[in-house]
């Protein structure tokens, strides 16, 4: 039953949403269960869809993007249950046997749903085929993929030189090539190591730094041949194995708790405990950041579950303070930045973020975005091209804002909105479907006056 005390915070308007705490304040307490990790979603059904035999996933997040990989994958004849919080069954195909679509694939506002979508079929014999997406993803640089892809031998045909969706490619048999990336990106090196798995020899990718290991962990665990050279970062796919389905616990996002993790940290007298969180290093930035903003944070129960570690996360208000962030920190926390700097604003002091120059070709251009939306509500913050800063400890006012169709920017601008003084208005704040669909019923939850 939802908590009567608080059904009043928020109320839908179409696609817009409301949010008014009382004069009085707000607090957050309870227990979350946060929804499956959308990395780890993703790669489950497509490796499932590759691998000889059956997958059973458990946890899948029902996220838009998600059900973008399922229907991408179903248009290529793999057969995958209704998507239910159940457990959900995927009848692998095994390597180089996905059907010809006969319509145009679309990977809606999905990244991830594109661009490892690309490997796997810019390497499929006899399929020839268009994928696209929606606005936004039609505007993402698809060239980072279609580059290293060209040199494995691929055929891949998009608009404006290549490098944007819809992309039509004609797969074949792809040679192995050793990857240098210019960008740490997990999409990259996970499309490029799809490609290498039918090859014949080594795939290697090297990134500048180590970009979430999602892909080497799962692919490993399905049976592949992959080698990792931490030294170097350096992942290496030895084509040719096949893939044995298996079954996959997918863990709890700890992009989706990490709004949990600032809300309850700046709404004073908040307790929350989130379960079975998946903590990988490569994504556990956020816990660091707020670690040197002086957050109080626990972890218990730490576990590892089909071979990614997980915890249980308790999370207290706080006061917290402004810290630097650059480097890999900013890597490890990527798709944070947007929260991270909605609990800045709620900080003593400034916080700098650097090296986030890839957060403007995000679903959005998160800094600006961000900076702008934050700035209507009263915060103080400067761009620069590579990040932001943060005058923290301005107290903040409702206003109108815009999630921009950006599922964190929804998220992000609802915490602050608990914080805010007066009532908050959030443009198109069902983009939050994308990755976490019960956000604003949890919020319901959890939230007390
Ligand atoms: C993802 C990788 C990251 C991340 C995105 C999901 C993935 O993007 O921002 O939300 O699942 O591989 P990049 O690989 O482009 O950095």
């Amino acid at each position: 039953m939802l908590n009567p005390t608080i059904n009043s915070i928020y109320t839908k308007h179409q696609t817009d949403l409301t949010i008014q705490p009382p004069t009085s304040g707000v607090y957050l307490q309870g227990s979350l269960a946060i929804p499956g990790d959308k990395s780890i979603s993703h790669r489950a059904l497509i490796l499932g869809a590759l691998a000889q035999g059956e997958t059973q996933i458990q946890g899948l997040l029902l996220g838009e993007d998600v059900v973008s990989t399922a229907n991408c994958l179903r248009s290529l004849g793999v057969e995958i249950s209704a998507l239910t919080t159940e457990t959900i069954l995927v009848q692998g195909r095994g390597l180089g046997q996905l059907q010809e679509p006969s319509d145009i694939l679309n990977a809606g506002n999905s990244g991830t749903t594109i661009r490892l979508m690309v490997g796997i079929l810019a390497s499929q014999p006899n399929c020839c085929l268009t994928i696209t997406g929606d606005r936004s993803l039609r505007s993402r640089p698809m060239s980072r993929v279609v580059r290293p892809l060209t040199q494995m031998g691929a055929t891949i045909w998009g608009r404006q030189n290549n490098t944007l969706a819809p992309l039509a490619i004609k797969g074949k048999k792809l040679r192995p090539i050793h990857y240098h990336s210019p960008v740490a990106s997990a999409q990259v090196k996970s499309c490029i190591l799809l490609g290498g798995l039918m090859s014949e020899g080594q795939t290697t990718v090297t990134e500048p730094a180590l970009s979430r290991d999602h892909s080497e962990r799962m692919l490993t665990a399905f049976g592949a041949d992959i080698q990792i050279d931490s030294e170097t970062n350096s992942v290496t796919v030895t084509g040719g194995n096949n893939l044995q389905g298996r079954s996959v616990i997918v863990p709890g996002d700890i992009s989706s708790g990490a709004f949990w993790l600032v809300a309850a940290s700046i709404v004073p007298g908040s307790q929350l405990v989130l379960t079975n969180v998946g903590i990988n290093p490569t994504r556990g930035g956020i816990l660091d950041v707020l670690q040197l903003m002086g957050a109080n944070i626990t972890l218990e129960k730490e576990r590892t579950v089909a071979g990614e570690p997980i915890a249980d996360i308790c999370v207290r208000s706080s006061s917290l303070q402004g810290c630097a962030i650059a480097g890999e920190l900013t890597l490890r926390s990527i798709d944070e930045i947007p929260i991270i700097m909605v609990a800045a604003a709620f900080a003593r002091g400034t916080t700098r973020i650097k090296d986030a120059a890839e957060l403007r070709v995000k679903e959005c251009d998160r800094l600006s975005v961000m900076a702008t939306q934050l700035s209507y509500m009263g915060a103080k913050i400067s761009e620069y091209p590579d990040g932001i800063e943060i005058e923290g400890g301005h107290p903040l006012s409702g206003a109108a804002v815009a999630s921009h169709d950006d599922h964190r920017i929804a998220m992000s601008l609802a915490v602050a909105a608990l914080r805010a003084s007066g009532t908050t208005i959030i443009k198109d704040a069902t983009a939050a479907n994308i990755s976490y669909p019960s956000f604003f019923d949890s919020l319901q939850q959890v939230c007390y006056s």
